[in-house]
């Protein structure tokens, strides 16, 4: 599974995504250590807070499945019905999510326009992070 392979098929969810309020489609696509991907879009709600992110969306159905170790995770998001037109990243509790079953070295692609994505990884997104690492 390539990076851009990962990405298009983050965009692939993206076109499940439920967002009568906001308006903003988010997909995304997990790979798991042993090759298998799971997809997540976001799903929102009339009452607003209990609307899930699409990253957390992917690593839910991930878990609920078994998987607890993840390889890497592409993240695209932009208006509904129109094509990306740049970076959609991960807000601050998707990062906490995934930092409870990641590394600082897990790799995040995040998709822009023109088939292009930035590489980052956790360790660069959520710095000096809180995890089960600290409770001793
Ligand atoms: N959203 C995601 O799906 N992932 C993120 O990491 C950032 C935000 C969704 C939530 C909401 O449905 C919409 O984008 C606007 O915030």
């Amino acid at each position: 599974m390539t990076p851009i392979e990962l990405v298009n098929l983050a965009k692939e969810a993206r076109a499940h995504a439920y967002v009568p309020y906001s308006g903003y489609a988010v997909g995304a696509a997990l790979l798991c250590a042993d090759g298998t991907v799971y997809q997540g879009c976001n799903i929102e709600n009339a009452s607003y807070s209990p609307t899930v992110c699409a990253e957390r969306v992917a690593v839910f159905k991930a878990v609920y499945d078994g998987h607890r170790d993840f390889a890497a995770i592409a993240v695209v998001g932009g208006k509904a019905g129109e094509e990306i037109t740049g970076l959609f990243p991960p807000c601050g509790v998707c990062r906490q999510v995934l930092r409870e079953f990641c590394g600082l070295d897990f790799k995040l692609y995040l998709g822009k326009e023109n088939n292009e994505f930035v590489e980052t990884t956790l360790g660069d997104l959520l710095p000096m992070s809180f995890s089960k690492a600290d409770m001793k």
